[in-house]
């Protein structure tokens, strides 16, 4: 399975990205986190070092133009794979650290070229979080053309529900088959019902909605995961996403409308 979380500027990828990797990681999965951010952070949020984040091996750009023919996955996997606390094995796939340096057009493209080659034989999950904006959908052949589902995370504002409304086109033309809006941030429970009319309006799909806690933003500070203790209720709609991803598509829609209530009640807990 491979997933693709996309969305606008600081609407919450990073911090869905590390939730869902250790959701599925504690689920007995084998995990691979590719972080295409030019200003990777999410190997913090799974738990590794600044210094093991900064230092981090970036994937080779030739990959992109001998796609995978010198490296097998495995190989790949041993040569510039961190292996986080967890065990989530985590790619870096750019670093902008010259200015000047050049676009990172064909460190997209590299990420392309694993999605695209057997990558399953080394892990079940492989999750990309993606720097924001649209452009990765557009350029090198699209980054996640070979993307098994794609979450859309918005925070509640239209502009972000446009942004998710514009991802779908781009994502369909690509060919992903499986494609969703995550509402994160929810803080109130008319934050909840936004999303239900402008998505339905965009005629975006919602996966799960995920509620504001003060937590995430604490541990962001500290520069440290959220803790295990920490974020309930974002962990609790997490499971509910997980269940999303894994879920075949006839049983879907039962366990959206399912979600949809265990999630309007917990915001509405965190509202009282
Ligand atoms: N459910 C949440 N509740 C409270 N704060 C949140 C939640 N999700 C994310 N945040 C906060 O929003 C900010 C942006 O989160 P994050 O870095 O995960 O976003 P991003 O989409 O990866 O950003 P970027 O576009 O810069 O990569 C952070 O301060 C984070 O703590
Ligand atoms: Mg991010």
């Amino acid at each position: 399975m491979k997933v693709g979380i996309v969305g606008k500027g600081g609407v919450g990828k990073t911090t869905l990205s590390s939730l869902i990797c250790e959701g599925f990681r504690a689920r007995g999965k084998r995990v691979l986190a590719i972080d295409t951010d030019s200003n990777p952070n999410l190997a913090i949020s799974l738990g590794l070092s600044e210094e093991a984040a900064n230092s981090a091996p970036i994937v080779p750009r030739a990959l992109a133009v001998g796609g995978m023919a010198q490296w097998t996955p495995e190989r790949l996997i041993e040569t510039f794979a961190l292996t986080t606390p967890s065990g989530i094995m985590m790619l870096h796939a750019m670093r902008v650290d010259q200015a000047g340096a050049g676009c990172t057009c064909t460190s997209h493209a590299a990420v392309r070229s694993i999605l695209g080659s057997a990558i399953e034989e080394m892990a079940d999950i492989t999750l990309v979080d993606m720097e924001a904006g649209l452009e990765h959908l557009s350029r090198s052949g699209g980054t996640l053309a070979y993307a098994d589902i794609l979450l859309m995370v918005m925070e509640p504002t239209r502009k972000s529900i446009l942004t998710a409304a514009r991802t779908i086109e781009l994502a369909q033309e690509l060919g992903i088959p499986r494609i969703a809006g995550v509402g994160n941030k929810a803080k109130l429970p008319q934050d909840a019902a936004f999303y239900e009319e402008v998505a339905a309006e965009f005629g975006v799909p919602i996966a799960g909605i995920v509620p504001w806690n003060a937590d995430v933003p604490l541990a962001d500070r500290r520069g440290t995961p959220i803790l295990p203790e920490e974020a309930a209720s974002v962990r609790a709609a997490v499971e509910g996403l997980l269940e999303f991803i894994e879920s075949p598509e006839a049983e879907r829609n039962a366990l959206l409308a399912e979600r949809a209530r265990i999630e309007r009640r917990l915001i509405q807990l965190n509202a009282d």
